[in-house]
């Protein structure tokens, strides 16, 4: 998508669809252009008012060009009183509405509310989760191409925020395909190769073990989960090493089981159907990573994830087998379905041994978290409080929904095992804080948090301007997250 500016007026600019963003109750002033003697002639305004369109925020009207303007079609949206929120609902319904209309250009005019810095970058953000599909295995004759020109009208040329926000599109569209591809084509190997793509300038690899490399290492939470398929575990460790020196030293760790069958606790086929997108942890940080190399904070960057299908076969893991993690420590197994927390518990102390300042951690891990948040908030765990009000203030940022959960000593006693040291499961009460705590035993650096995004990761039904399956959830927060630390 080429992103540019123009200083043509509303009326003259060509496009498949001209974007006016409209605050409420300022609907004439913002159409001026377009309505005047020479377009529209009043029509415009009067034809959406006639709509009940007066400007709330995520609300439109479309009307065709009819030749009395450059412009295709038009479509009025509504941004309400013009707060980022509104902004960005705004835009991405623009995303959302031109792709189904299979518009392939689109220009965007603010007449009434200016659209600069964070604002523009917003925008930007907004209109391509919004114009995203997953799309390609459909027959040509339904695909809806995406926006290939999006245009700024009468908006200052900012090409650093420009540039900032196609990285961070990028690295979320990333995370998103990731998601979305099936099992059969996103399994360990694969996923390995991706991530390893990402070497070159100040990214390096700095350790990719198969499995004969993870048994000998000790990773017995990946080893145990991954055993029970054909495809076999991976572990994937990548760096960003800043030419200029770093002011911080971080960890991202992602969850990246590539399908969650739920191993001899055999998930009902409802609950498998989805859970291809149960590595959108590790695809997080890898979408994250990819922007980071292209946007150079001033941070070092070990980005971590275990890549596992969790399978029942012969070879599987079973109930009450007792693991010997990397850590040392062991661990009961009284449900295969809680994996989760086995592989990210070996992700956590080999991340721990690279003694960062602080490790983030993302993963579908929990049901309960779906449960208690919905599908919009992240569940947000960190005995840290800057670190928790750090991502918080960058989810926030970046439009994307976290919630800080308490993590309490109080439930330790849930997870205390009868013949090894801890439990892979916690009960049904608090199921994700239980997980969070497990996780916890894991990592030995003094500054950690944990990101549940099972609700956000994957949507089931369409929500606000992202339609349904994955959404690439947390790369713009960690991107922003990581910058904040740096800058
Ligand atoms: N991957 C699932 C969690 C999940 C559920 C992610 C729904 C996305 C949407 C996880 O591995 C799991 O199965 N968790 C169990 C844990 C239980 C067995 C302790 C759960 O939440 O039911
Ligand atoms: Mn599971
Ligand atoms: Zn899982």
């Amino acid at each position: 998508m080429r992103i540019s500016f123009s200083a043509d007026r509303a009326r003259t600019q060509a496009a498949d669809v001209l974007a006016v963003l409209v605050p409420q109750g300022k609907l004439s002033t913002a159409v001026a252009d377009l309505d005047g003697a020479d377009g529209f002639g009043g029509a415009l305004a009067g034809a959406a008012r006639d709509d009940g369109f007066e400007g709330k925020a995520g609300s439109t009207a479309w009307t065709p060009g009819l030749g009395r303007v450059a412009a295709r079609r038009v479509m009025l949206v509504g941004v309400g009183a013009g707060s980022a929120n509104d902004l960005r609902a705004a835009a991405g319904l623009v995303g959302r509405q031109s792709r189904d209309k299979g518009a392939r250009t689109v220009a965007v005019v603010s007449p009434e509310a200016a659209v600069s810095g964070e604002g523009l970058s917003l925008c930007i953000e907004a209109f391509a989760e919004g114009n995203y599909r997953f799309d390609k295995y459909k027959p040509a004759a339904q695909r809806k191409a995406a926006c290939d020109g999006l245009v700024f009208v009468g908006v200052a040329e900012d090409a650093a925020t420009v540039a900032r926000a196609e990285a961070l599109v990028a690295g979320q569209e990333l995370a998103r395909n990731l998601v979305n591809e099936p099992a059969s084509e996103v399994y360990p190997d694969s996923i390995a190769a991706i991530a390893e793509g990402l070497q070159g300038g100040e990214v390096s690899l700095v350790a990719s073990w198969d499995f004969g490399a993870l048994q000998q290492k000790g990773m017995g939470g990946i080893v145990g989960v991954g055993q029970g398929s054909d495809r076999k575990p991976r572990f994937v460790h990548l760096r960003y090493e800043p030419a200029g020196g770093a002011k911080a030293h971080v960890a991202l760790v992602g969850k990246g089981v590539t399908f969650d069958s739920g191993g001899l606790s055999l998930k009902p086929s409802d609950g498998m159907l989805t859970m291809r997108c149960d590595m959108a942890g590790a695809a997080a940080v890898i979408g994250a990573m990819k922007a980071l190399s292209a946007t150079r904070p001033n941070v070092r960057v070990d980005m971590i994830f275990g890549a596992v299908e969790n399978m029942p076969s012969g070879n599987a893991y079973k109930l009450g087998d007792i693991l010997k993690m990397y850590s040392g420590k062991r661990v009961e197994i009284h449900n295969t379905d809680a994996e989760g927390r086995l592989v990210l518990a070996d992700c956590l102390h080999y991340a721990s041994e690279l003694k960062p300042d602080v490790v983030v951690d993302l993963a579908t891990l929990t049901g309960a978290a779906v449960v208690a948040l919905g599908e919009w908030y992240s569940a947000v765990y960190s005995r840290e409080d800057t670190v928790a009000a750090g991502l918080l203030r960058a989810a926030d940022t970046s439009g994307e929904g976290a919630w800080r959960m308490p993590l309490p000593d109080l439930y330790r006693d849930k997870i205390k095992a009868e013949w090894g040291e801890t439990k892979n499961t916690g009960g049904r009460n608090g199921g994700s804080i239980t997980a969070a705590l497990f996780l916890s035993d894991f990592v030995s650096t003094p500054k950690w948090a944990h990101i549940d995004i099972a609700g956000p990761a994957f949507l089931d039904s369409p929500l606000m301007h992202y339609v349904q399956g994955g959404t690439g959830t947390m790369v713009r927060s960690l991107v922003r997250w990581v910058h904040s630390l740096g800058d």
